[in-house]
């Protein structure tokens, strides 16, 4: 199946499995797989570094003059800040749990969605996040808003926690799902919600292979090749 250079956004709510889908979609489609978030995570890693953000998430307003010198890019081993691969970084517990306050700043989103644009300029890319149908792309040919019932979601991420060796409660997993689905549906600057246009996938009873089956199908009517 051939499918044409356009750009597939897909968004929607924590532990959707937004990113295994994407970067199954780029396998099958040969597409070029973008991950926002990690750019969020990204600007935390800096702000936090530079002793930009406190410990109660009090934000210094020097970081909107900071970006200007914040190389962010993506490379083979994943993102990268200038030279280094921050890759490892930007995924720690810290990182998590100041990201969203990050993300609501709207310098902050408007320095990730300036990248994120020039990323996507050549198209034949899937990109995920909150905002890409809606902010970042909304002339996207394909977008997807991704959902599944909280005990479904909860669920994924406690397994994943577990597996990588912590013991959280199940109630706290699933009170901290509820808090960051509320704060990214609620902030003023882009916040989470479905674009008009994108077609909604409930993955809670489905497998990968059903999620591909069903995102050929949709490009296959869409553009009307097999
Ligand atoms: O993997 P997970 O869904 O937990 O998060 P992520 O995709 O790595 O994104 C981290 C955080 O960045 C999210 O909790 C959002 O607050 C924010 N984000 C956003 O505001 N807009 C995007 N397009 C992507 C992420």
């Amino acid at each position: 199946m051939k499918v044409p250079d356009i750009i597939i956004a897909v968004d929607g709510y924590s532990s959707t499995g937004k990113s295994t889908f994407a970067k199954l979609i780029a396998k099958e489609f040969d597409f070029l797989y973008l991950d926002s978030g990690a750019l969020y995570r990204g600007v935390t890693l800096f702000a936090r570094e530079r002793k930009l953000i406190s410990a109660d998430n009090v934000i210094d307003p020097a970081l909107e003059g900071a970006l200007a010198s914040l190389d962010l890019h993506f490379g083979k081993e994943g993102t990268f800040m200038g030279e280094r691969c921050i890759e490892k970084d930007i995924r720690t517990l810290e990182v998590s749990s100041q990201v969203s306050p990050i993300a609501a700043v709207p310098y902050v989103r408007a320095f990730v969605d300036a990248k994120l644009r020039e990323f996507g300029e050549k198209g034949r890319i899937v990109m995920d996040g909150r905002d890409i149908g809606t902010t970042v792309f909304p002339d996207a040919q394909v977008k997807v808003f991704m959902t599944a019932s909280e005990q479904v979601r909860a669920q994924r991420r406690y397994d994943e926690m577990v597996a990588k060796g912590e013991t959280p409660a199940f109630e706290d997993v699933l009170a901290n799902l509820r808090e960051r689905d509320y704060i990214d549906s609620h902030r003023e600057t882009s916040p989470l919600r479905r674009a008009a246009d994108a077609f909604e996938l409930d993955n809670s009873d489905m497998s990968l292979t059903e999620e591909i089956a069903w995102i050929r199908g949709l490009i296959q009517g869409k553009f009307g090749i097999l």
